[in-house]
């Protein structure tokens, strides 16, 4: 397995492009299910899990192109996808695959709609907390699908099509709200989905389903209206640059000091988290080309930040920015309100020197004044990556282990970071 090995110490400073969205891209992807026309995507970051998605959606029968690259193309150019889901052979999606990727459970609401029928493995556990798919079923259900499950599968079925209805979320939920959308596209009839997720991805992918022929108003508010139409067509959409990369290397600079040009991110997609680093000490400027990070010799000041959805700090932020905290000048207190179980980078982050303990939902954060590299490994993605941030700032060798969790979300990071100085590479093993 492979492992990311950082000396940490070196201040960023640099140019880091920013790549298009993992958690926008794949609903997108997903939502090639409901037409038979081509759906084209641009800006598709190249990572593990856009890849293994390209897989599950060939065991239905979509036909991926990928476009290759030219020589002289920019290497860090996102991926052109050519996405065909006008035959699906099966709408089984096998257990193996869907317990790899939990997003893939999306499938369901488009197979349901466009064929009638889907079987859904149910995703299974995680490490970031139990995450049911509850409200994803309720609110098929209110379209009018039949549900049952059988042998760890949702089986759902709509012999008569789905009909509009009204959906009410009793809490948050991004990929319901997914889920939810994509259905009522083409549901007969008229469908409120009240307290919608107002993630920027529910706004891209709606933006993208109009493109595609859909009748969507209010995405981005917490009540979307879909008219459902008979069918959906061809469409061209680029994926919005990656709210979540774009925090993480702000965090990364804001955290060894330096001065870094985020180029193609956009800071409307993240103003909380920029006010939070605001309050920390970096200096944020929007410019046409994209977000420029800078903290010069002042310490990092401690803030306390509590997680909620958008346009709320977001959870996919919090152990990025409790790396931040462990080196500020005081205490600060970090509170996770969407997922239960997200604290498994604090005893890691500890392994480096950082003092943390936990109370409830939230971890208090002693500031302290260095950190020392170790050996460290995480569960998931953002806490893998928030280890690779306090690496950069430790003294000493720090050795990533698990690095498959990076590369599920994101694009060549040792490459975009050493290019700003950083000294970080990867051992094959
Ligand atoms: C999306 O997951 C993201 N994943 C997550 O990013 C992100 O952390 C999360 O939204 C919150 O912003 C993708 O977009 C692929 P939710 P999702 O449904 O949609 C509860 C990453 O690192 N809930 O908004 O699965 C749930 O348990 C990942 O990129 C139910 O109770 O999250 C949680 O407490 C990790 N029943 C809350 O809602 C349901 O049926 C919000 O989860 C569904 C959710």
């Amino acid at each position: 397995m492979d492992k990311i090995r950082i000396v940490g110490g070196n201040e960023l400073k640099g140019t880091i492009p920013i790549s298009g969205a993992k958690n926008a891209a794949l609903p997108l992807m997903i939502a090639s299910l409901l037409t038979e026309e081509k759906l084209i995507l641009e800006n598709v970051p190249r990572l593990a899990d856009v890849a293994l998605l390209q897989r599950i959606l060939g065991n239905h029968g979509v036909d991926i192109t990928t476009n290759g690259k030219r020589n002289g193309d920019d290497p860090y150019a996102g991926q052109t996808l050519e996405i065909d889901a006008r035959v699906i052979v099966d709408t089984t999606a096998p257990y193996d695959l869907v317990s790899r990727m939990r997003a893939s459970f999306w499938v369901l609401g488009p197979l349901l709609a466009r064929i009638g029928v889907a079987k859904v493995s149910l995703p299974g556990g995680c490490a970031i907390g139990t995450r049911p798919v509850d409200f994803h079923l309720d609110a098929l259900r209110a379209l009018g699908a039949e549900i049952e499950i059988d042998a760890g599968y949702v089986v759902a079925k709509a012999p008569h099509g789905l009909k509009g209805a009204r959906i009410v979320f009793p809490k948050v939920s991004v990929g319901a709200t997914h889920t939810a959308l994509m259905a009522a596209t083409l549901a007969r009839g008229d469908s409120i989905i009240e307290n919608a997720a107002r993630e920027p991805e529910v706004v891209d992918l709606a933006d993208c389903l109009i493109k595609m022929g859909a009748r969507i108003s209010g995405a981005g508010s917490s009540t979307i209206h879909v008219e459902g139409v008979a069918r959906l067509k061809a469409a061209r959409h680029a994926v919005l640059p990656d709210r979540i990369e774009t925090g993480t290397y702000a965090m990364a600079t804001a955290m060894t000091g330096g001065d870094v040009m985020l180029a193609g991110a956009r800071p409307d997609l993240l103003e909380s988290a920029l006010d939070a680093l605001r309050q920390a000490g970096a200096e944020i400027d929007a410019t046409n080309e994209g977000i420029r990070v800078r903290r010069n010799g002042a310490g990092i000041l401690p803030v306390d930040v509590t997680t909620a959805p958008y346009p709320g700090f977001p959870t996919d932020l919090q152990a990025q920015f409790m790396a931040l905290m462990t080196k500020a000048k005081g205490n600060s207190r970090i509170t996770e309100t969407i997922f239960e179980n997200r604290f498994m980078h604090v005893q890691e982050l500890a392994r480096l020197g950082a003092r943390i303990h936990l109370e409830g939902d939230s971890a208090v954060v002693e500031g302290v004044e260095r950190l020392t590299g170790a050996p460290v490994m995480a569960t998931d993605l953002r806490a893998s990556v928030s280890l690779v941030i306090a690496g950069l700032a430790a003294e000493g060798e720090t050795m990533v282990q698990r690095v498959y969790h990076l590369d599920r979300g994101f694009e060549k990071l040792e490459e975009k970071l050493s290019r700003c100085g950083a000294q970080i590479e990867r051992i094959s093993g």
